[in-house]
Formats: structure tokens, C-alpha cells, sequence
């Protein structure tokens, strides 16, 4: 972000000119063998017919390389379903990218993941339905889920890669947060991130069945609050509460067009993952036009970079540079204007009923009635 955005009145609206990206989330496919019910894919998941195939991804890392990204995030759906995930993970090492891994764990053996580290990847993120087989089983769809993932996160570490867990919480296994802390540290994992539900895609679907209520939401910034204290030098552990509870909008995506972007598996460029539901928007492919292009002058990009589409009252505001009038995703789910203020802010005339609506749903849903992440039932 250049000093001239930092220093502009708040009054006054600004396009500022884009830097280089810091971060890709390459989605390389999204088929998966968990079916979460939070997942924040989109409903009409890509097909394996429609994924770009391996010469097209090591092309778009080697774009990536040279338009400045330094992490690229391979992600899905589950990654490793790709018979070429270790010879792109090898292409990524050698334009020099840093790779973090993504991963559900399941169907990655201990050859798969010698490969995979020996091709050049630096870091593993794994995913936490629950911290014991009942609740995994429940959340993700998947019989026998967290015994693997132990045994996979006991591999990753013994191989000396850092392991960073990511647990998603909602109100299926939010109890469950002083236990996923325990079994982070019994997995030896460096990092923890304890997420709450961000609601796009099948999250946003199953929204009043995933929402926590308000009292939960406190007890667990508490729980995490002791745990980081307790166990300071040994894990760190991030923690991202639910927004629909906060007073200010989160900076999503470090702001939009500004430091990170995603290719989706049949190679749509996304200004954030769940962009493609902004569908007014035109999103360029990796198979018609070059990353460089697509970040500078894609039109998807260019919409809602800066400042100049806002609208009263992030027009005016003081912390418009600071968070970027929220999240565009949520602002259109939630509005029907992409445009409009994120109604997490408490400036939004929507506020007071996104929290009601919170509170009324967290009450009323049953968890057992999520549908479950699927090729179909989007
Ligand atoms: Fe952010 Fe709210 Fe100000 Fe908009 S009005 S810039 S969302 S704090
Ligand atoms: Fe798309 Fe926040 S998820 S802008």
C-alpha cells in the first residue's frame, strides 16, 4: 500500500496504483473425500473435466513467480487428489515459490508425503474437523477421518516440516476448543488457527445450523486467551472469531486487488475465493489472458480495488483504508449490493439486524440438518 492511499483524506476517494501480489491460493482441483459442511467452496464445484491440466498450473506458478507472489497456497478441495500434485508442487520450488500445503490428510501416505517434501514443499496446513472421531465423522462426512489425520500429523512432523493445524469452528464442535488445543500440542504442531466460520459457498448455505451462539463465542476468546498464555514458545495459535458478532468489518483478504488472489480449478483468476459470487463481475482464465494482466487490468480486479466504488457511509469514514469498506462477498449476500457497506459494521443501517439474525438463527437450527459439501446438491 503506497504512502499517497495512507495520507488521502478520508473524504476523498482514491484508486490507488496496485502493488505485486504476496500471495496466490492455487485451488487445483476441488474434488475431496470430506464432504464439510462448512466448506466455503462454491455450490457448483468444478468437475475434473473442466481442471486445468499440468502444463497449464506450471505455467500460471511460473506467472505467478515472476508478478512477485512469494506464497503460493495450494489448496482445494483436497490437492493431493491430483495425480500431478507432486510434479507441480516441484515446478512451484523451482520458480521459487514457498508452498504451503493445504490439506485434508486423507490419502496421503507416508510415499506421498516423502515425495511431496522431497519436490519442495515447506509447510503443511491440516485441516481439524473435531478433536476426537465423533465429531470429525459428523462435521466432514468422512468415516475413520481423525485417526488419519493424527497419524498424518505425526508424519509431517517427524519429517521436520512445520505443521500448522486449522480448526473451523461453528456450533458442532465449538465445545470442543480446549480439546483442539490439547491435540494440537499432542501432534506437535507449531501453529494452531482456531477460525470460525467464514460464511461463503456451503457454509453460507448451512448457515443456522453452523452458527454458535453469542455466550459460546465469548467463553472460547477466553479459552483461547489462557491457552496462548499457558502455552507460549511452544504453539502459537491464531484465532479469527465470527464477524457477524463484531462491531467493524475484517480487512478481507488484506483488501481486494491488493496483496493476495485465487485461480480456481478450471482456472478462473478471483479477486478472493468466493468472488465468483459476485456474478456480475467478469473474471478473466489463466487459458485467455496472463496473471500480470488479469492483476492489473482485469475488470474483476479493477472494481473494487481502492476506494472510488465506495458509497456512503465508507465513503467518509476514517478506517476506510483500514479495512476497505469490509468484505464485497458478504456485502452482496447480505445486501444484494456488493457495492454497500459490509453489514458487520456497526455504521451499516443493517448492522442491528445481522446480529439479531445471528442470535435468531444460532437459536433456533438444528446442527444435524447441514447439507454436506457435494458434486450434486449444489
Ligand atoms: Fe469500514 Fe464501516 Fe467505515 Fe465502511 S463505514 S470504512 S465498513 S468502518
Ligand atoms: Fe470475497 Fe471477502 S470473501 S471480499
Amino acid at each position: 500500500m503506497s504512502d499517497t492511499i495512507l495520507l488521502d483524506r478520508p473524504d476523498r476517494a482514491v484508486t490507488p496504483q496496485p502493488q505485486p501480489p504476496l500471495g496466490l491460493l492455487a485451488e487445483v482441483t476441488h474434488r475431496c473425500p470430506l464432504r464439510c459442511t462448512y466448506c466455503s467452496n462454491p455450490l457448483q464445484l468444478d468437475p475434473k473435466s473442466a481442471e486445468l491440466d499440468t502444463e497449464t498450473w506450471k505455467r500460471v506458478f511460473s506467472e505467478a513467480a515472476e508478478l512477485g507472489v512469494i506464497h503460493l497456497h495450494m489448496s482445494g478441495g483436497e490437492p493431493t487428489a491430483r495425480r500431478d500434485i507432486v510434479e507441480l508442487t516441484r515446478h512451484a520450488a523451482e520458480v521459487g515459490l514457498y508452498i504451503n500445503l493445504i490439506t485434508s490428510g486423507i490419502g496421503v501416505d507416508d510415499a506421498k508425503l516423502d515425495a511431496l517434501i522431497e519436490a519442495g514443499c515447506d509447510h503443511i496446513q491440516l485441516s481439524m474437523q473435531g478433536a476426537d472421531e465423533g465429531i470429525t465423522q459428523r462435521v466432514g462426512g468422512y468415516r475413520g477421518g481423525y485417526e488419519k489425520k493424527r497419524a498424518f500429523a505425526r508424519a509431517v512432523v517427524e519429517r521436520g516440516v512445520p505443521l500448522t493445524l486449522n480448526a473451523v469452528i461453528h456450533r458442532m464442535n465449538i465445545h470442543q476448543v480446549p480439546e483442539m488445543i490439547e491435540k494440537a500440542v499432542e501432534f506437535g504442531a507449531k501453529r494452531l488457527e482456531i477460525a470460525h466460520t467464514q460464511y461463503y459457498g456451503w457454509a453460507l448455505k448451512n448457515r443456522a445450523q453452523l452458527m454458535p451462539v453469542r455466550e459460546d463465542v465469548d467463553r472460547t476468546i477466553e479459552e483461547v486467551e489462557t491457552a496462548r498464555a499457558r502455552l507460549k514458545g511452544t504453539l502459537v495459535i491464531d484465532a479469527v472469531f465470527p464477524d457477524y458478532y463484531a462491531r467493524y468489518p475484517k480487512l478481507c483478504n488484506g483488501g481486494w486487488g491488493t496483496r493476495t488472489f485465487s485461480v480456481t480449478p478450471s482456472g478462473k483468476v478471483l479477486p478472493c475465493h468466493a468472488a465468483e459470487t459476485i456474478t456480475h463481475l467478469d473474471f478473466w482464465n489463466v487459458r485467455d489472458h496472463s496473471l500480470a494482466e488479469t492483476w492489473y487490468d482485469g475488470p474483476a480486479f479493477t472494481a473494487y480495488r481502492g476506494t472510488s466504488w465506495m458509497k456512503e457511509p465508507c465513503l467518509s469514514c476514517e478506517r476506510k483504508h483500514v479495512d476497505f469498506g469490509g468484505c464485497r462477498c458478504q456485502a452482496l449476500a447480505l445486501t444484494g449490493d456488493a457495492a454497500n457497506t459490509d453489514p458487520v459494521c456497526i455504521k451499516s443501517p443493517l448492522h442491528d439486524s445481522i446480529g439479531t439474525m445471528a442470535t435468531t438463527e444460532s437459536a433456533v437450527a438444528e446442527p444435524g440438518a447441514a447439507t454436506y459439501r457435494g458434486f450434486r446438491a449444489g
